[in-house]
C-alpha cells in the first residue's frame, strides 16, 4: 500500500507539515491536479494571446474561411487529455482506495462527537477529549456523533472524515514523528463549532503510550477521598463540561458551576430545585428532567458515560467552587 510509505517532512509552503503516512500521498495528488491546471492555464492562455496578435485585423489583410476539420489535430486534441484524466482517476483512485481502508492490524480507539468536543474512547474502557497513540502503528479511529454531523480533521495527517449521528464512520492513520497535532471539526456544527478542538499526542514509544493509558485508566480509582475533588476537576475539563459550564459565574449555554451548590435553581416551567448531591447527578444522567429557567435544553446525558465514582468526584468539585 502506497498509504504505508513512511515519509516526514517539515511545513512547506503551500501546506501543512506532512505528519503522517497518508499525507504525501494525498500531496502528490493535490499537486499533480494542480500543476497539470497551471500548466493547461497557461499554455492555453498563451497561445489565445499569440492568436489575437497574429490574426488581428489589420489593412489589406482579407478574413478567410476557418477549415472545417482538421482530424490529426481532433485526434491529438481528444487522445492526451483523455490519457491526462484517466491518470488522474487512477491515482486519485488508488489513494483514495488506501486511506479509506485501515490495515487489519490497525490499533483501535472509539470516538464520540457531540457539541462541542470530542471523546476517545480506548482499550481500557478510559475516556479521553485528546487522542493519545503510540507511533509507528496505524490507527483506526471508528466513530459516530451524538446530535449532529461533525467532522474528524487532523490537518498535518491529512485526514478529515465525518462523523455522522446513527451510524459508524472510520479513519485511519499511521504517525511515525512523536508530538501533537490539533484536531479541528470541519463541519458547520452550531455555536461553538469553531472551539471544538481537541490534540493528537503521538507518543515516543509503545511502551510511553502503555503508560501513559495505564495512569491516565485509573487516575480516579487510585485518587483517595479527600482528594476526590481534583479528579472532579480533571473530568470537568475533560468530559466537556467545560465548554458549557463556567466556573467564574459568567453564563454559558449552561448555568455556571460557581455558587451552585447549596443553592436553589428556579426550573423552567415553574419549581424549584434544591442543588444538593442527587440534583447534581439527576441533571447529569438525565439532564432534560430539569431544566434551569433561562436554558436551553440541549446537554446530552452521561448516563453509562459516567462511572458513579466519577460523578461523586464531580460533585466534590462543584462542592469547591463556592
Ligand atoms: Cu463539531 Cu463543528
Amino acid at each position: 500500500m502506497r498509504a504505508l510509505m513512511s515519509i516526514d517532512s517539515g511545513p512547506g509552503f503551500w501546506l501543512p507539515r506532512q505528519s503522517s503516512t497518508t499525507a504525501p500521498v494525498v500531496d502528490h495528488v493535490f499537486h499533480a491536479v494542480t500543476n497539470i491546471s497551471i500548466f493547461f492555464f497557461l499554455l492555453i492562455t498563451a497561445t489565445l494571446l499569440y492568436f489575437i496578435w497574429k490574426y488581428r485585423a489589420r489593412p489589406g489583410h482579407e478574413a478567410q474561411p476557418s477549415p472545417t476539420h482538421n482530424t490529426p489535430l481532433e485526434i491529438t486534441w481528444t487522445f492526451i487529455p483523455v490519457v491526462i484524466v484517466l491518470w488522474i482517476f487512477w491515482e486519485g483512485f488508488t489513494v483514495f482506495v488506501d486511506i479509506s481502508t485501515p490495515p487489519a492490524s490497525a490499533y483501535e480507539v472509539q470516538l464520540t462527537a457531540q457539541k462541542w468536543n470530542w471523546l476517545f474512547t480506548y482499550p481500557t474502557g478510559y475516556t479521553d477529549t485528546d487522542l493519545h497513540v503510540p507511533p509507528g502503528e496505524p490507527i483506526r479511529v471508528v466513530g459516530t456523533a451524538v446530535d449532529v454531523i461533525h467532522s474528524f480533521f487532523v490537518p498535518e495527517f491529512r485526514v478529515k472524515r465525518d462523523m455522522v449521528p446513527g451510524r459508524y464512520e472510520e479513519a485511519w492513520f499511521r504517525a511515525d514523528t512523536p508530538g501533537s497535532y490539533q484536531i479541528f471539526c470541519a463541519e458547520y456544527c452550531g455555536k461553538d463549532h469553531s472551539a471544538m478542538k481537541a490534540m493528537v499526542v503521538v507518543h515516543p514509544s509503545k511502551d510511553d503510550y502503555e503508560k501513559w493509558l495505564a495512569d491516565a485508566s485509573d487516575f480516579i480509582a487510585k485518587l483517595p477521598p479527600e482528594r476526590l475533588a481534583e479528579g472532579g476537576e480533571k473530568l470537568y475539563k475533560q468530559r466537556g463540561c467545560k465548554q458549557c459550564h463556567s466556573i467564574d459565574g459568567s453564563a454559558g449555554t449552561g448555568p455556571s458551576f460557581k455558587g451552585l451548590w447549596g443553592h436553589d435553581q428556579p426550573l423552567e416551567g415553574g419549581g424549584v430545585a434544591h442543588v444538593d448531591e442527587n440534583y447534581v447527578r439527576q441533571s447529569i444522567v438525565d439532564p432534560h428532567s430539569q431544566i434551569v429557567a433561562g436554558f436551553q435544553p440541549v446537554m446530552p446525558s452521561f448516563q453509562g458515560r459516567l462511572k458513579d465514582r466519577e460523578i461523586t468526584a464531580l460533585i466534590e468539585y462543584i462542592k469547591t467552587l463556592q
